[in-house]
């Protein structure tokens, strides 16, 4: 296994590439609306991706047509934008966009409620999933193993009653949107690989309320649980620093 230490050029780009990305997002929430289709949110993002400059990493990926992934309620990831999904309230919207700036890339989704009131269960599953993420995110510290970060997000989620999917996994990142190693979101305290100082991950849990098995419907993409189950997925681009993580995709903090 090759996971590429990033240099500070490499670096400096996947911070802008963050940046940019992150402030996308900041407009994202007032597009979920009740009556927008997903596709229209997907367009919106191609002309702010187009204006911040930066390059979609998911359009042409496998043939995929789409600038984001936009997976709603029980969709789990790799949503696919679409007319025919029109937003109701009360939905899940999980909108998960991956993209580059000079070649490097960052990778960010988030997780949006449609008329943004909402019952206990639901608030409850959005926010054990962000918890889980930066429980992860926290581990990405030099000397620690790579299946560190994995099984605080277990732990966090599983002891909260959640399943993790397991189909799914985060990934290095850099130069291409999915690199070595595999970010699993599930493993065992103290094995995996050593982290080092200059490695760039994009960690996304992926939680369910039932079973974390998931089906990937016809279009060949669209993930969702087996039991229509609701799933959060959340995701962050992360550099490993001698002076702990540094959250690509949130440049204020
Ligand atoms: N951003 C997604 C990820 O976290 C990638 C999905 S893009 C698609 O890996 F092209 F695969 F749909
Ligand atoms: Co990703």
């Amino acid at each position: 296994m090759s996971v590429k230490i990033k240099n500070k050029q490499a670096i400096d780009k996947m911070r802008t590439a963050g940046l940019l990305l992150a402030s996308i997002f900041e407009d994202v929430e007032s597009l979920v609306k009740e009556g927008i289709s997903t596709l229209s949110i997907d367009t919106w993002i191609t002309e702010q991706l187009l204006k911040k400059g930066l390059i979609s990493q998911s359009k042409g990926y496998h043939g995929y047509q789409h600038v984001s992934c936009i997976s709603v309620n029980d969709v789990v990831v790799h949503g696919v934008p679409s007319n025919n999904v029109l937003l109701q309230k009360g939905d899940i919207v999980k909108v998960d966009v991956c993209a580059a700036w000079e070649g490097y890339c960052a990778d960010m989704a988030r997780c949006f409620i449609v008329g943004k009131k909402t019952d206990e269960r639901t608030a409850h599953i959005i926010a054990v999933a962000q918890q889980a993420l930066d429980l992860g995110i926290a581990q990405a510290v030099v000397g620690n193993r790579l299946f560190d970060i994995s099984a605080a997000i277990q732990n966090c989620v599983e002891k909260q009653g959640y399943g993790i999917v397991r189909d799914f996994a985060g990934h290095g990142i850099g130069k291409k949107m999915h690199e070595e190693p595999d970010v699993p979101n599930f493993g065992d305290f103290g094995t995996g690989m050593r982290l080092k100082s200059g490695m760039t991950f994009a960690i996304e849990p992926m939680i369910t309320q039932g079973s974390y098995e998931v089906q990937i419907d016809n279009d060949g993409w669209t993930a969702r649980t087996k039991d229509a189950s609701l799933a959060v997925h959340v995701e962050d681009t992360v550099l490993i620093t001698d002076n702990g993580p540094e959250i690509l995709t949130r440049p204020s903090k």
